[in-house]
């Protein structure tokens, strides 16, 4: 049979998460699957349907309406479909990271996509990132990782790419949503974010994006006894 390799990403929103795990997945020849963007497809299913975020009956009888599905571009980058529309642009916007962390509460929203996380793991070699993946989705992970940066460092990344992209918010509002997202995230009944047992801690504060990529590889690479492509 087949050997699949399971590396389980997680850590707080600005950690530089996506790039570093996608670039790893690269690196190795894995599929990278970012479970953020389910969420995030969630929510804003949510908000198009007009349902309460607070309803947790309403969004629990939508779920099985909806066909959530991934995509890769040629560059590897994951597409998100909502039934069939490329909504990988729309998922990016900051009413729907404040709406993913609400949805992502919610346990019937959880167990829903439970399966769907396993089911890429069991198909395929993955680097998957998210909040609970060492933790709930993947424990027995081959590798694990938690990746972290200061709440200041993450939120002056996040404000770049947002006025890169256009967007006129302030240094001070993205840092208060990246507070409110770790609290929200951490304190949350089900599955809140935490260092998951046997993940090793990475902080890439004073470490740019190479750095970031190179330890994340060098870590995945010891424990898995496989060499990354340059
Ligand atoms: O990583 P992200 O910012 O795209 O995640 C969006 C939201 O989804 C975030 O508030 C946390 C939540 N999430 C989660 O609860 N579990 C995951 N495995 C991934 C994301």
């Amino acid at each position: 049979m087949e050997t699949h390799y399971s590396v389980a990403i997680d850590g707080p929103s600005g950690a530089g998460k996506s790039t570093i795990a996608r670039a790893a997945a690269r690196r190795f020849g894995f599929i990278y699957v970012d479970t953020g963007a389910i969420y995030r497809t969630v929510a804003l299913a949510v908000e198009r349907e007009g349902i309460a975020f607070g309803d947790a009956a309403g969004v629990g009888a939508l779920l099985p309406e909806l066909e959530v599905s991934f995509g890769y571009g040629a560059d590897g980058a994951q597409r998100a479909y909502l039934n069939g529309e490329d909504v990988t642009g729309s998922i990016r916007t900051p009413e729907i990271s404040r709406r993913a962390s609400d949805v992502s509460a919610m346990p019937a929203v959880r167990a829903y996509l439970l399966d769907m996380q396993r089911a890429m793991a069991r198909s395929y070699s993955v680097v998957m990132d998210g909040r609970d993946i060492g933790s709930v989705v993947l424990p027995g992970a081959d590798v694990k990782i938690f990746l972290t940066a200061s709440a200041e460092c993450r939120a002056e990344r996040r404000y770049k790419e947002l006025a890169a992209a256009g967007s006129a918010i302030s240094r001070e509002e993205v840092l208060r949503a990246v507070i409110e997202r770790d609290e929200h995230d951490s304190r949350r009944a089900a599955a809140p974010l935490t260092v998951a047992e046997g993940a090793v801690v990475v902080d890439t504060s004073e470490l740019d994006l190479a750095e970031s990529i190179e330890a994340v590889c060098s870590l995945i690479s010891d424990k898995l006894g496989v060499k990354a492509d340059a």
